[in-house]
């Protein structure tokens, strides 16, 4: 299958009509998880699926896949591809849309030639992956796992009030398959990497070993409203003061950490929020990384011993709770080394890396054989409109995963 290629012009332009979609009146894209633009994409790609001939399944908690399968393979365990069309908020095209589109293109494209698998080809599209919206993030994916109880997930309640369940089902989303009705023989992501690696090293291809370990904790911080022109500064008890020092111990600890951590306050809430009332209650959310499960406790306990000291020394109180937690995982060493293969054969230079996000390929190697393919970003940057990769490394990328899809599928 070696000379086997994607539609290059398919690909691209299919992941410049689906980042069209799903866009507010600034012209953000926010296709966050179940809401009516996530609706405006998954509506795009299941029409996609269809036209490419594959059997369209969507299971409970609203995963969706494009099945090709035949009489003489439907028995096999299929070979799994896929990512996530949920976006965080002001996104940019190429965060897991790629995966999928990518993985529908492999697909497609073995169809068309002629290519009689061994086994099934699935792409999968995974319902919230961002965690943006209702954490936590992979949800999709973990539930498919096993890892998770349906029920429970489908109960989450998002940032705006909304039950994941409720909105699955007014999106027309709530399918009728059980998660894990399908059970991968092996399961291959490919992603833009979202960090500076790749393109700094001049690297084509990143063959994904390994992920780093994800706490997400969200904070609430009590003290007391007061007025902000006549209570002296010793008399206040300012939770807004105590969250601002929670982000700076944070920011300390993991800028002088000898290991990999990063750490994020991506959101905070003040009460009453008014210009001249000392905030009785501050909310915010960490997000804590390391790819070294010892380290991210370590981390996680320093913390915690942070917030305990402070509630005395502030005169606030202090709540802590987990929104998700998630260790470091290893790929499967067959596949990784598929991928450097693959790279090898088409002239590509490749790198064996980790990956610092957070992926659906993550929960799914609880369940089957799995890995994921990178390509590099330009500056690095993602979770942002300036998410950029070159469409060259994306039909580069592309071509791997349809190489490494058709060995996996051959036997
Ligand atoms: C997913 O994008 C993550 O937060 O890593
Ligand atoms: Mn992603
Ligand atoms: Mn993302």
């Amino acid at each position: 299958m070696s000379n086997l290629t994607v539609d290059a012009d398919r690909l691209l332009r299919r992941i410049e009509e689906l980042g069209s979609l799903g866009r507010d009146a600034q012209g953000r894209l926010v296709r966050v998880a179940a809401s009516d633009m996530d609706k405006l994409g998954r509506d795009r790609l299941v029409a996609w699926l269809e036209e490419a001939g594959l059997e369209v399944a969507v299971d409970r908690i609203g995963n969706i896949f494009g099945i090709w399968r035949d009489d003489a393979n439907a028995g096999e365990a299929p070979v799994m591809l896929g990512s996530h069309i949920d976006t965080v908020i002001d996104a940019g095209i190429y965060d897991g849309c790629y995966g999928v589109l990518a993985g529908l293109e492999a697909i497609e494209s073995l169809k068309e030639a002629g290519f009689a698998p061994a086994r099934p080809l699935v792409v999968a599209a995974f319902t919230n992956e961002e965690g943006v919206r209702f954490s936590p993030d992979m949800m999709g994916s973990l539930v498919f796992a096993g890892g998770r109880d349906l029920e429970e997930a489908l109960a989450s309640v998002g940032t705006d009030g909304a039950v994941l369940g409720k909105e699955l089902e007014r999106i027309g989303y709530a399918g009728r398959h059980a998660p894990g009705f399908l059970k991968p023989h092996a399961y291959v992501e490919l992603h833009v990497e979202q960090g500076p690696v790749l393109e700094r090293e001049g690297i084509a291809i990143g063959a994904v070993e390994n992920l780093q370990g994800i706490s997400w904790q969200r904070i609430t911080i009590d003290g007391e409203a007061n007025h902000a022109g006549t209570t002296p500064m010793r008399m206040r008890r300012d939770a807004g003061v105590a969250a601002a020092r929670v982000i700076g111990f944070l920011a300390d600890r993991a800028s002088a950490s000898p290991t990999p951590t990063v750490a994020t306050v991506g959101t905070i809430a003040f009460e009453p929020n008014a210009i001249n009332v000392i905030p009785s209650r501050a909310t915010f959310t960490i997000d804590l990384r390391d790819p070294n499960e010892t380290h991210l406790r370590e981390q996680e306990a320093a913390l915690a011993a942070f917030l305990d000291n402070l509630a005395a020394s502030a005169g606030v109180t202090v709540q802590a709770e987990s929104l998700a937690r998630f260790e470091p995982v290893s790929f499967d060493a067959g596949i990784v080394s598929l991928i450097e293969d693959g790279a090898r054969a088409a002239g590509l230079s490749c790198r064996r890396m980790t990956s610092g996000a957070g992926h659906d390929a993550q929960m799914i190697a609880r369940i089957a054989p799995s890995a994921m393919i990178f390509v590099p970003s330009r500056g690095g940057i993602s979770h942002n409109p300036a998410e950029f990769t070159v469409p060259e490394d994306l039909v580069a990328g592309a071509n791997i995963l349809l190489g490494v899809a058709a060995r996996l599928a051959a036997d």
